[in-house]
């Protein structure tokens, strides 16, 4: 490794240097070892045995027998090994990974959210209902449409919920046999895997030599066997689509919808509308804008927003918001898609982005987009003439960038991957695919100046490695618990919990 590489000692790995016997670390259970002691009972003591008759255990459950302190250094120790937002910058272009509020925690677990009994009664759940009904509005207003359903769990969850009530809607007007969608190749992968799943077959489009949506392939692609189009706005590329509302106007007027897909709404909410544009209808990833981390398999929150006349099709129940300040849940909808979660959704997640929204307002709203863009520019500008923007032009909340600059020695993967050496996550790399070792880097609104200047400096000073000693890239990352682990298998057989045998 360089006399230059450990500029940025990355914290998180520390606990790898002196850590080696991993067995030991996960197996320490010793038998009558004990977290708590119980103080002696101050009542009878009861059979359990002839109480829960068939149902006693035959045998004790095998569990790990161990004392407090080892149970908390075994999961603080397994933190260490990991990244997280709370270590440093997590530039994972699309999955807008930021810093949350810790505050939107707090509020989320209050016990009147947090252990609410999904079957209490409308009378008692009013004041849930009617954070919800405010966060439609929220939602309604910042996408410009009319009417919102919370339901859907995640980004991808949204997009097929809105594609089933356009297929609903058309279906209404006569127009059920449309099946095909229009999906430009710098939509996001979900985009079309949404389509089949809505039992559609996704048209692709090819993006100009800007990297954008041309209105005359939507002219020449759109029929009348059509639902419409998805079209990620700003795109996977970090830009905008500069002739949206001319593209919507040609797919209205060939009797089709267009279908936003608005995970990337930090770049552009509060000052874009997307109804004015033209759009019919879009999902919001709370999970990635709102106050919620994105990944990690966890619980999201995809609402959809939809023009007036698509209302009637959303997911039911609806909420309804009575003239005497009540709310109750409307299931009679005859033209409803049905239900597409059970219960409130995702309500916690709904809880954290209202909050969010409530403490940032409209100004807050409009800052954070003008934050993502700047921070997603200062990169680009800092980075450009060493590493190959795809498109040289100003982008929105992410900057992309190709291999060609470093292909001649390494590989993107091998970039990413030093990157951790440096106490970064590495960015998201080789998507879309039209783009050769594509790395998309998303800084968010979140970043400070200095943050930023220190990954960017280490990007400088992997592509200068890439140049001087190519082979401390190939075999990185070096400093990190795991070292390289072998991609494909690790794609193909994906070991996910701990196992004895695979030591
Ligand atoms: C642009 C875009 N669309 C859709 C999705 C899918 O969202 P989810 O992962 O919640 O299904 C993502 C996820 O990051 C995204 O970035």
């Amino acid at each position: 490794m360089s006399e230059s590489t450990p500029r940025l000692e990355p914290t998180t790995h520390v606990t790898a240097s002196f850590v080696h016997e991993e067995r030991l670390l996960f197996e320490q259970s010793k038998p009558g070892c004990r977290g708590i002691e119980f103080p002696p009972l101050g009542v009878p003591a009861v059979d359990a045995r002839s109480l829960l008759g068939k149902m006693f255990r035959a045998q004790l459950a095998e569990l790990p027998e161990v004392s407090e302190p080892q149970v908390v250094r075994h999961f603080v120790r397994l933190s260490q090994w990991n990244y997280s937002i709370e270590i440093g910058p997590y530039p994972l272009g699309s999955c807008t990974m930021k810093y949350n509020p810790k505050v939107n925690e707090v509020l989320a677990n209050l016990p009147g959210f947090a252990r609410q009994h999904p079957f209490m009664p409308e009378q008692w759940t009013q004041g849930s209902l009617k954070l919800m009904k405010e966060l439609e509005k929220q939602l309604c207003a910042i996408s410009g449409l009319a009417a919102c359903t919370l339901q859907p769990a995640a980004g991808a969850h949204g997009e097929f919920t809105g594609l089933m009530v356009m297929r609903k809607w058309q279906e209404s007007r006569g127009q059920g046999h449309r099946n095909k969608v229009l999906v430009p190749d710098s939509a996001h992968g979900t985009n079309p895997a949404s389509a089949a799943l809505a039992g559609c077959e996704s048209i692709e489009l090819k993006s100009n030599a800007q990297g954008l949506l041309d209105a005359d392939e939507v002219r020449r692609a759109m029929g009348g066997d059509c639902v419409g189009l998805m079209v990620t706005n700003p795109n996977t590329l970090g830009l905008f689509e500069a002739q949206i509302a001319e593209v919507c106007a040609i797919v209205h007027e060939r009797g089709g919808l267009v279908y936003m897909d608005g995970a990337n709404m930090n770049a552009i909410q509060g000052k874009v509308l997307p109804g004015a544009m033209g759009i019919d209808a879009m999902h919001f990833n709370l999970h990635k804008t709102y106050s919620t981390p994105h990944g990690g398999g966890g619980p999201g929150a995809g609402p959809i927003c939809v023009r007036a006349d698509l209302a009637p099709f959303l997911p039911v129940p609806h909420i309804v918001e009575h003239d005497d300040g009540t709310y109750s849940l409307d299931y009679d909808q005859p033209q409803s898609v049905g239900k597409m979660k059970g219960f409130f959704g995702n309500f916690l997640i709904l809880v954290r982005a209202y909050a969010y929204l409530r403490a940032i307002g409209a100004e807050g709203i409009a800052r954070n987009a003008e934050l993502a863009v700047l921070n997603a520019n200062y990169i680009m500008a800092k980075l450009r003439g060493v590493y190959s923007p795809v498109h040289d032009v100003p982008c929105m909340h992410e900057a992309v960038f190709c291999d060609k600059s470093f292909k001649d020695n390494v590989k993107t993967l091998d970039v990413c991957k030093r990157l951790m050496d440096y106490g970064y996550h590495p960015p998201t790399m080789y998507f879309p695919l039209n783009v050769s070792g594509s790395i998309m880097i998303e800084p968010t609104e979140n970043e400070p100046k200095e943050a930023l200047d220190e990954f960017i400096e280490a990007m400088l000073a992997i592509h200068a490695e890439a140049k001087s000693e190519p082979k401390t890239l190939t075999s990185s990352p070096h400093r990190t618990f795991r070292k390289r682990v072998d991609e494909t298998t690790a794609n193909r057989k994906p070991v996910l919990r701990w196992r004895r045998e695979v030591l």
